[in-house]
């Protein structure tokens, strides 16, 4: 196989992750490596063309978890290589063998495993004294009955290996398990994941109610070199689907302890060794970190924007640098506050929208994105691609960015005809949580 020269090797092709590499590296830098199944569906080839940085797409089975070693071992190694980066959450393993076979520091390829399977993640955790809800793998509608009702009649149904939102339901006494069982096991994003990768695996959980926060680490051997914790909220609702990331969360100096403690204990558990994590947690009782999950790449929701906003420079590069084996410069504290929010709209065939404008000109706000029109449609939002649209706001204060973000979207107006059935036009964009 004949592979074009590379600085960089992206397992997993991400439009967002390209056109921040364009301002971060030299022209035809980044080799993106993707299935076959999905260049064809996202016209990779066509739209990653559009990137300066862009070296070259290759296909190759990026998400054929099992085969990840074999697949490293057969992928010739470009020259100049320096690092390699998951693009997307179904390349997190492919990245880690690719690092793991050309010397380069990554995950480490037992961390990988874990991160990208809730099940393997939670008996990690588990293994190490890190608090966590109560869960078990469910194989059909009877073991979710069964541990509703022996959990005060609520629990949450997830995927184990999927994101976004996808298929994760919260669940209450009166709601019916086999429809919810169905409506899991058939969630899906097939123009992310391909067919033949790894057959869906499930859990349920102990629902767990307080805060919600994530945390963003940069690690080098095994050691967090940069944290930040953002704070978050999310939908009402059986679909619990992101509705805002504030940077830095606001929170007192003890529980931001007792997250640096706990995702600490969650990189020695895991074994991870070089990049990014995601953490998600719940606050107990407004101060005790419960693990949610742990992504093994960059966050998604535009957080990473919200970071160097409030911290400056540019979290991707220092990545890539400790990618590289070496050590970036790392800020100390962030500068300013940053936010995002999501719209949130009626359901229906769109009328209107207004408001985009007045929106976009409050001071503060840097981002207005309205991502349906005039005879789309708008539905329940059941995972993180659904969302209408989303503004990004800055503030002195976390406060003071979270209020100016919900302004922003106050002032949009989406009005809309009867009811429709299906899902909301607003498309696909590229990581979410
Ligand atoms: N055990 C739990 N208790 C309460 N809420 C949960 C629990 N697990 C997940 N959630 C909610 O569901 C959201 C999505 O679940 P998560 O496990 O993060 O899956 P995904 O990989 O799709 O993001 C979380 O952000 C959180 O709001
Ligand atoms: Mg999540």
């Amino acid at each position: 196989m004949k592979v074009p020269d590379a600085r960089v090797v992206m397992a997993g092709y991400s439009a967002g992750l390209l056109s921040d590499l364009d301002g971060l590296l030299p022209p035809r830098s980044v080799l993106v490596l993707e299935e076959p199944e999905i260049i064809r569906v996202r016209r990779v080839h066509e739209r990653a063309a559009d990137f300066a940085c862009l070296a070259g797409v290759l296909p190759a089975a990026t998400q054929d978890e099992d085969g990840a070693v074999p697949m490293a071992a057969g992928m010739p190694r470009p020259e100049g290589v320096r690092a390699v980066i998951p693009g997307v959450e179904y390349g997190v393993v492919a990245a880690a063998a690719l690092a793991a076979e050309w010397g380069l520091p990554g995950a480490g390829l037992p961390a990988a495993r874990i991160l990208r399977d809730k099940l393997a993640l939670r008996d990690a955790a588990a293994a190490a004294d890190i608090p966590q809800p109560a869960w078990r793998p469910a194989y059909g509608a009877g073991d979710v009955a069964a541990f509703r009702a022996a959990h005060g009649g609520a629990c949450v149904l997830k995927p184990a290996n999927r994101q976004a939102s996808l298929g994760v339901q919260l669940l209450g006494p009166d709601d019916d398990i086999g429809a919810a069982w169905a409506r899991t096991a058939t969630a899906d994003e097939p123009t992310l994941r391909a067919a033949h990768a790894i057959p869906g695996r499930y859990l349920v959980e102990q629902r767990l109610t307080g805060p919600e926060v994530s945390v963003e680490t940069l690690v080098r051997e095994g050691v967090p070199v940069f944290f930040n914790i953002t704070a978050k909220s999310v939908q009402p609702g059986r679909h619990p689907v992101e509705l805002g990331h504030v940077v830095p969360a606001d929170l007192p100096s003890q529980t931001g302890d007792a997250l640096h403690a706990a995702m600490s204990s969650l990189i020695k558990a895991t074994g991870f060794e070089c990049g990014i994590l995601h953490g998600e947690w719940i606050l107990v009782d407004g101060v005790s970190p419960h693990l949610v999950e742990c992504a093994g790449r960059g966050p998604g929701d535009s957080i990473d924007t919200l970071i160097d906003l409030a911290h400056g420079g540019s979290l991707l590069e220092r990545m890539l640098t400790l990618l590289q084996g070496e050590t970036p410069a790392l800020p100390q504290a962030p500068v300013r506050a940053a936010a995002i929010r999501f719209l949130t709209a009626p359901h229906g065939r769109v009328r209107e929208v207004t408001g985009t404008e007045r929106a976009a000109e409050l001071p503060g706000v840097l981002e207005v994105r309205v991502a349906v029109a005039k005879d789309g449609n708008v539905a329940a939002v059941t995972n993180s691609w659904e969302r209408p649209g989303h503004v990004v706001a800055t503030g002195a204060t976390a406060q003071e960015a979270a209020e100016t973000a919900e302004r922003a979207v106050a002032a949009i107006a989406v009005t809309v005809t009867d009811d429709v059935e299906g899902a909301t036009d607003a498309g696909t964009g590229d990581g979410a949580e």
